[in-house]
């Protein structure tokens, strides 16, 4: 059976980003598949964070997973601090991985200048942790968004130079294959072969169709946690409303996507994804109308789509005990699978 993996970070409360990015997929996933979802709360330690909104937030997302659809009987939900053994592992990735690959990813060059007060190895090192994470369970699929393609590519190749050291027959061409690639030593790609009789098997992503949905107030960045550059799966109606009301619009009165219109290319994403009618239908039923009625039918459509979502959550947040249940179970589900693929790595490595 194929197995799923992937998780959010608990840095606030869940967003139309990352439901429409990674969520959703989520969602059609645990129908077919074994699939294991994590609140990766090592991960939220990289960036500023204060240990009261840590845990309020652990939870939220946790609400947050439940309401929009995720079922504990088909998916094992889990905490990632409740399996420590996701930890050791990524120390163990960190030990055998070169500096550079961590240092050219994105999401750190981005990070670094967001928070300069706050750069930690930790947040160096961040891969590495995800990569263990995902390979902890040998998952074969990752449902994100496009932001976390570079953390798969790292993920393969963490996975790739593990295979070569330690679990092919033909360890020994490490060394030699080392010293022949580039300078800073990342290995050449290996053959599908190679990948697929390695011990950790290759990783795919899963894209859903807004697998990059951007910031109202800016269409450049993507959608994030902070401020109102987002719309909160648990904002009210009004919260709504005004957040797409003062959303930025393209220079122009035409309801139009495209490349010169980057911010209602990303409106009109929104409203077809929330309401499933295609873009181009949108656009004609727009078409000769003004950027407030455009706003007024998104707003409406959003609210629409949540109001679903949040009716589940209220059930949720009522009863008492029942989140920190699943989250316990699904861990407890989780651990001795960790386990077992820790133990194997550790023996690998003479590591016993
Ligand atoms: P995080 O918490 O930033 O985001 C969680 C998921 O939401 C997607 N996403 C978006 N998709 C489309 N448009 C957006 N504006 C948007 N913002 C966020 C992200 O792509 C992601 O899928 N490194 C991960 C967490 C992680 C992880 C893992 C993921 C740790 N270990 C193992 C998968 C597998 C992160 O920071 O996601």
């Amino acid at each position: 059976m194929t197995r799923v993996f992937s998780g959010i970070r608990p840095s606030g409360r869940l967003h139309l980003g990352n439901y429409l990015g990674a969520i959703k997929n989520w969602i059609t996933l645990q129908e077919k598949h074994d699939c294991i979802y994590a609140i990766v709360d090592y991960h939220a330690i990289t960036t500023p964070f204060s240990p009261e909104e840590l845990r309020e937030n652990v939870r939220e997302v946790a609400l947050d997973y439940l309401a929009v659809g995720l079922d504990p009987k088909r998916a094992t939900l889990i905490v990632q601090s409740q399996v420590p053994e996701h930890v050791e592992l990524g120390w163990i990735f960190q030990s055998i991985s070169p500096v550079s690959w961590f240092e050219r990813v994105p999401t750190y060059k981005e990070k670094i200048v967001q928070h300069p007060e706050y750069v930690n190895l930790g947040l160096l090192a961040y891969p590495a942790l995800m990569a263990a994470d995902i390979l902890i369970y040998k998952a074969d699929l990752v449902p994100v968004g496009e932001d976390q393609l570079p953390h798969i590519e790292l993920t393969n190749m963490i996975a790739r130079r593990f295979n070569r050291m330690f679990a092919s027959p033909s360890r020994h061409s490490e060394r030699s294959e080392e010293s022949r690639g580039s300078r800073d030593g990342i290995l050449r790609r290996s053959t599908p072969q190679d990948d697929s009789t390695g011990f950790f098997p290759p990783v795919k992503a899963e894209l859903t169709h807004g697998a990059r949905i951007m910031s109202l107030k800016d269409p450049k960045k993507k959608m994030s946690k902070t401020g109102d550059e987002g719309v909160a799966l648990s904002d009210s109606s009004d919260e709504v409303r005004q957040k797409i009301k003062t959303a930025v619009t393209d220079s122009g009165r035409e309801i139009k996507s495209g490349n010169d219109k980057p911010a209602l290319t990303n409106l009109l994403t929104i409203y077809s994804e929330v309401s499933g009618l295609p873009i181009s239908k949108l656009e004609k039923q727009y078409a000769g109308k003004g950027y407030a009625e455009f706003k007024a039918g998104l707003a409406e459509a959003v609210v629409k789509f949540l109001e679903p979502i949040q009716k589940r959550r209220r059930e949720l947040e009522k009863k008492k005990g029942y989140v920190e249940e699943v989250l316990d179970a699904g861990s407890k589900k989780a651990r001795p699978i960790a386990q077992k693929t820790l133990e194997e790595v550790k023996k690998k490595m003479g590591l016993t």
